[in-house]
C-alpha cells in the first residue's frame, strides 16, 4: 500500500511512518520546517510540503504521481500549541484539511484525519475550535474518511519514551521543579494520557484495515484517566519533586501569586487551566470494538513511568 502522512516529523506523524514502513507499505513522510526524524529508507521518502498551500506545495508532477498511486492520506499535520493567533489555526488546521481533503478527493484517496478527542464539548482554545472546524470540513467533504481523536498523548506505554516533551510536559516541568507552586484547578478533575504508541497503533490499523471502519469516528484515549487529587499522591512519591496545591478556579486570583509566578501564569498555566477542571470522560467503545486493545496500564501506572522516563532523560530532576 503507498500512505502519505502529512506531519510526518511530528510526535505522532513519525510514529506511524515507523509502524506503516515495518509492515510493509511505501510511505511519503510530508514534513514542514522540523527535519525528517529518521533517515530515508527504501520504505520511507521524505518531502517537504506545506499544507496552508494548495495540493500541500507539492509540485504537479508529484501530485499526478500520487492521484495515479491511489495512496491512503494519513492527516497528521497541525499547529498543536495553544495560545497562537487564530489566523494561525485557521490556515494551518482548517486550511490545511481543506486542502488535503481536495488532495484526496481528486485522486479518490482514502483519508485518515488525526483530530483531538476534546472537540465534543465547549472548546477551550482556539487550538480546538479550529480542530472541530476542520472535522467538520471531513465529515461534509464526501471523501472516505475516518477520524480519529487522540486524548493527550504522552510517552509510550512500556516505557514512558516519548520523542518530544512539549504541550503538558512543559507545565509539568515548571510545576515539579517548584516555578508553579499554585494552580487554578479541581482535585476530581481527570486527565486522559494516551500513550503514543497506542494513537500510532490505531492509525496503522485504519490505514491497513480501512474498509471497516470507513466514515466512523474512532476516539484513541487511554481510558483509565487520572485525577489531579491522583497526580498529586503520585508526586509526592518522588522525594525531588515539588507538589503542586490546586485552588478553585472561581476563587483562584492570579494577581495574588509572587511576580515570577504570575509570569509563568500568565505564559503558561493559563493555557491548560480548562484542562486542570475537566471532567469529561471519553467513550471508546467504537475504537474497542475495532481495535480490541486499551492500554494495560492504570492512569496512575503510565504516569510514574512517564515520570521516572523524565527523570532518566534528565528532562525533570
Ligand atoms: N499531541 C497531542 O496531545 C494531541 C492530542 C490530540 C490530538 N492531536 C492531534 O494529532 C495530530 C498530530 O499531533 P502531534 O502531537 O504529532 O503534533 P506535532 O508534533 O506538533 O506535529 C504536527 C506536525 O505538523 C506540522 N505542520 C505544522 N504546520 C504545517 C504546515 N503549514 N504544513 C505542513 N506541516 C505542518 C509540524 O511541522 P513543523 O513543526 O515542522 O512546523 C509538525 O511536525 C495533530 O492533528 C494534533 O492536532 C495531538
Amino acid at each position: 500500500m503507498n500512505v502519505i502522512v502529512t506531519g510526518a516529523a511530528g510526535l505522532v506523524g513519525a510514529e506511524v511512518c515507523v509502524r506503516l514502513a515495518v509492515a510493509g507499505h511505501n510511505v511519503l513522510g510530508l514534513t514542514h520546517h522540523r527535519k525528517p526524524p529518521f533517515p530515508t529508507t527504501p520504505s520511507v521518502q521524505w518531502f517537504a510540503a506545506d499544507v496552508t498551500r494548495p495540493d500541500l506545495g507539492l509540485p504537479p508532477r508529484s501530485v499526478d504521481r500520487l492521484r495515479a498511486d491511489r495512496c491512503v492520506l494519513v492527516h497528521a499535520a497541525a499547529v498543536t500549541a495553544f495560545g497562537r493567533d487564530d489566523s494561525v489555526y485557521d490556515a494551518v488546521n482548517v486550511g490545511g484539511t481543506a486542502h488535503a481533503l481536495a488532495l484526496a478527493g481528486r485522486g479518490e484517496m482514502p483519508f485518515v484525519h488525526i483530530s483531538t478527542a476534546y472537540v465534543d464539548q465547549p472548546y477551550a482554545n482556539g487550538y480546538e475550535r479550529s480542530k472541530a472546524a476542520a472535522e467538520s470540513l471531513v465529515h461534509g467533504s464526501g471523501v472516505d474518511a475516518v477520524v480519529i481523536r487522540p486524548s493527550i498523548v504522552v510517552g509510550a506505554e512500556a516505557t514512558g519514551a516519548i520523542r518530544l516533551f512539549r504541550h503538558m510536559y512543559v507545565l509539568l516541568r515548571l510545576v515539579l521543579e517548584g516555578k508553579v507552586g499554585v494552580l487554578p484547578g479541581r482535585y476530581d478533575a481527570c486527565l486522559d494520557l494516551v500513550p503514543v504508541d497506542r494513537v500510532a497503533d490505531l492509525v496503522t490499523d485504519v490505514v491497513q484495515r480501512f474498509g471497516e471502519v470507513r466514515n466512523s469516528t474512532l476516539p484513541a484515549i487511554a481510558g483509565s484517566p487520572v485525577t489531579l487529587r491522583e497526580c498529586s499522591e503520585v508526586f509526592a512519591e518522588y522525594p525531588s519533586f515539588r507538589v503542586p496545591r490546586f485552588v478553585p478556579p472561581d476563587v483562584f486570583r492570579p494577581d495574588a501569586l509572587p511576580d515570577t509566578q504570575r509570569r509563568y501564569h500568565d505564559r503558561v498555566v493559563r493555557l491548560y487551566e480548562p484542562y486542570l477542571r475537566s471532567r469529561t470522560v471519553f467513550d471508546d467503545s467504537a475504537t474497542r470494538a475495532f481495535h480490541g486493545r486499551r492500554p494495560e496500564l492504570t492512569g496512575v501506572a503510565h504516569l510514574r513511568r512517564l515520570l521516572d522516563y523524565c527523570l532518566a532523560m534528565g528532562y525533570l530532576r
